[in-house]
């Protein structure tokens, strides 16, 4: 039994994903969708031991608070101070965080390598600080920008501290997000812009963009957010949210059943359930 906890969690895609991919390889195993209020998550993680459950994902609000209640961390959620993915281990619970190298490996499987590349991170929020702690060990360099600057250059603090690489932080508004987009090789929105509500938006004007640079949205809902659809204009390439959602999911599937991931499985109950909600969400 493994399983998915966050508060709402109507619409995860976690449960459509992993039990595709548990039944294409024959599998025993099930994955269900659990409503954990904050208030009850301390019970909820200790009922993994009780019950015997072999893994989970931890979603909003719970990845910072679940800390605290587990064994032991991987150097990314111990970093990060938050897990995303937790094993059962005979009792001993695991955390991890794989939402940095699932947007890592999205690029990576999608033939977009980010050593030696300077690469350019919207945001400073919980995804990414995963992304940053990710790419900071591979790219070139990293230069993070946040609407509030002050979390991106604390952010970029750590992890120089951390990596000794060049890594800055800043503030994001039109003029510094044009001016470091001409060196870029690689930009990463993971700001929460162009989901719903914010549809049709994008923080990017469509001509600062340029044929040799790639593009990642962490955005997955719409798969086709503003920005992709700009950067597909332009012919640079894109690698969708979409990607990085399954390559986390992947990189927790590894961890529960020590086997690769069938990434084509997964990709595809994934857009099929995404183009199946009429509603958007
Ligand atoms: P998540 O866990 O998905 O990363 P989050 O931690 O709430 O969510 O982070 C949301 C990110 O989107 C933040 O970097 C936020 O910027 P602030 O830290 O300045 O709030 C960014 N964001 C949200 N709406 C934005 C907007 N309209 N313009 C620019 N950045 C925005």
């Amino acid at each position: 039994m493994c399983g998915v906890i966050g508060d709402p969690i109507g619409h995860t895609l976690s449960p459509t994903i992993q039990n595709a991919a548990f039944n294409h390889l024959g599998l025993d195993f099930l994955f269900l969708a659990f409503h954990v209020k904050t208030a009850d998550l301390e019970k909820a993680i200790g009922s993994m031991r009780g019950l015997g459950i072999h893994g989970l994902n931890v979603t909003m609000p719970h990845k910072n608070a679940v800390i605290k209640y587990i064994d032991e961390a991987d150097s990314a959620a111990t970093f990060l101070g938050s897990a995303n993915t937790i094993l059962n281990k005979d009792g001993t619970l695991s955390g991890f965080n794989t939402d940095g190298v699932g947007a890592l490996n999205a690029l990576r499987e999608n033939g977009e390598d980010p050593s030696e590349k300077k690469v350019l991170l919207l945001g400073a929020g919980g995804a990414a600080k995963a992304i940053a702690f990710s790419f900071a060990q591979e790219a070139e360099s990293l230069c993070i920008l946040n609407r509030m600057p002050e979390k991106a250059i604390v952010l970029a603090d750590a992890l120089n501290r951390v990596f000794g690489k060049r890594i800055v932080g800043g503030a994001l508004s039109p003029s510094t997000l044009q001016k470091n987009l001409q060196d870029a090789d690689i930009l990463v929105n993971a700001t929460s812009v162009g989901m719903h509500p914010t549809v049709n938006q994008s923080l990017v004007e469509p001509k600062w963009l340029k044929p040799n640079l790639t593009v990642m949205d962490i955005v997955y809902n719409p798969v086709k957010t503003q920005l992709v659809e700009d950067a597909k204009a332009v012919g640079a390439k894109v690698v969708s949210g979409v990607e990085m959602l399954i390559y986390q999911g992947a990189a927790s599937f590894k961890i529960w059943t020590g086997k690769s991931a069938p990434i084509k499985v997964m990709r595809k109950a994934a857009l099929n359930e995404l183009s199946s909600r009429v509603d958007g969400k």
